[in-house]
């Protein structure tokens, strides 16, 4: 028997090294002239999106149902920084109408009449929601007509996204003058991009146990950035990179979030600014997801060569840590090892390296299957693909008449 081919995930699925982010490198210059649509960019992490970028140069053209404080964020802005082509718009991401006009509105706006970058960042939580989805309080025994449990975290952190997502497929590779990203682009002022963030979450890697529908929506992004991250870049040109925060406050956080957090680390606005601005300002970075958590100040132990433990690997164990410095405190006395100062990590290329592994051993037994199967069986298989519906007895969906629904007078 002919030995089974091996699926190499680390090729198909990782392609580039992992990122260096013990210096975050940022190329500012690249960001002026680009168009950046950003979703839910009047508040929190958008709004620090847009004052970062309008000083550089950025066109920016922001959505929000908030029209108050968007109008009056691109209102400051563009009185700060003598940036004109900063605009807001209303967007209720749910719409798929609201969304296509802000799109249309945008690329009529953008001086270059195309689309760089879209931050897919919209976003709520609603504890009430997920309250009631764990404790369902209407009785579905006995009530003759029960209500529907509502989801806007869902239509809002899943189906607003994916209408985003939707339509940036659809614009970015239209961007004109635009080629598709490459490892290798150049990244001068003039050069084009063809870029899609995903802002995920912390949830998006682990149950924010409570908010069950906003984990499941987190998760999904997840989902979509990993299909996409692989594809897009393939079939369109368009590089895909998502940012998973960990708790900040902004008023996405109401009062029992803080409450609960009371106490604890936290992260920060600046931050996750900071790793959107690595991802819209260098174009070879592809595919890549950033956690942003808390800025945390160790000292570590260092290897043979002098370099700290955890270093760009990841976060260090905790037992490699000498010391954990107070967030409150900003210097750290000499000691044994080496300081690190991070709180940005590239999450894809580690935490997700050991489901990877799991999913290249399946693949690779479903290879060994297959190759059991041989050209034999392989050929049985197109030939019940293509007959099924004959022998099966079912009609072929599509080719039936579409009946006219009965309505009740
Ligand atoms: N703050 C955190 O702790 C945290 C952590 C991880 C991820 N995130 C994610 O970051 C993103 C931004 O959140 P934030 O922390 O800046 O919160 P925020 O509340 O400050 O900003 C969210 C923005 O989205 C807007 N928005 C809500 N519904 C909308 C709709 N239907 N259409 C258009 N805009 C809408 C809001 O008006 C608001 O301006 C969200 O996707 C959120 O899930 C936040």
């Amino acid at each position: 028997m002919s030995p089974v081919p091996k699926y190499d995930f680390n090729a198909q699925g990782r392609r580039l090294p992992q990122l260096d982010l013990s210096s975050l490198k940022i190329n500012i210059a690249f960001i002026r002239n680009k168009t950046i649509v950003i979703t839910g960019g009047a508040s929190g992490f958008g709004a620090g999106f847009c004052t970062e970028w309008a000083p550089h140069g950025a066109n920016i053209i922001i959505g929000d149902v908030n029209v108050a404080a968007g109008e009056a964020l691109i209102a400051k802005l563009r009185l700060e920084t003598n940036n004109k082509n900063l605009h807001f718009i209303h967007l209720d991401v749910t719409s798929w109408r609201s969304q296509v006009d802000f799109f249309r509105e945008a690329v009529r706006l953008s001086p270059h009449g195309g689309i760089d970058t879209v931050v897919a960042n919209a976003g709520v939580n609603g504890p009430r929601e997920a309250n009631l989805f764990e404790n369902p309080m209407s009785d579905y025994l006995n009530d003759p007509d029960p209500p529907a449990p509502t989801l806007k975290t869902i239509d809002v952190n899943l189906t607003g996204v994916l209408y985003t997502a939707h339509l940036a497929l659809f614009y970015l590779p239209r961007n004109p003058d635009s080629t598709p990203c490459s490892p290798t682009s150049p990244s001068g002022p003039g050069q084009r991009d063809r870029h899609l963030i995903l802002l995920g979450s912390i949830a998006s890697l682990y149950p924010v146990v409570t908010q069950t529908p906003y984990t499941v929506s987190k998760h999904a992004v997840l989902g979509l950035f990993r299909s996409l991250r692989m594809n897009a870049p393939l079939s369109s040109g368009i590089r895909v990179n998502m940012l998973c925060p960990y708790f900040v406050h902004t008023p996405i956080l109401g009062t029992p979030a803080r409450l609960v957090l009371s106490g604890n680390a936290i992260g920060s606005v600046e931050d996750v600014v900071e790793a959107a601005t690595c991802l819209v300002s260098r174009p070879e970075i592809i595919g890549r997801a950033l956690v942003i958590g808390p800025k945390v100040k160790v000292r570590v132990q260092v290897d043979e060569d002098g370099i700290g433990l955890g270093g760009t690997d990841g976060i260090p164990y905790v037992e490699q840590v000498f010391e954990v410095a107070d967030p409150e405190r900003s210097g750290m006395p000499d000691g044994q090892g080496a300081i690190q100062e991070r709180a940005i990590w590239e999450v894809y290329a580690d935490d997700f390296q050991h489901a990877d592994h799991f999913t290249a051993r399946m693949m690779n037994l479903n290879q060994a299957a297959s190759a059991v199967k041989g050209w034999i069986g392989f050929a049985v298989d197109m030939a019940s693909a293509i007959t099924w519906r004959l022998w099966s007895g079912k009609p072929n969906r599509e080719m039936t008449p579409v009946k006219k629904e009965r309505t009740s007078k």
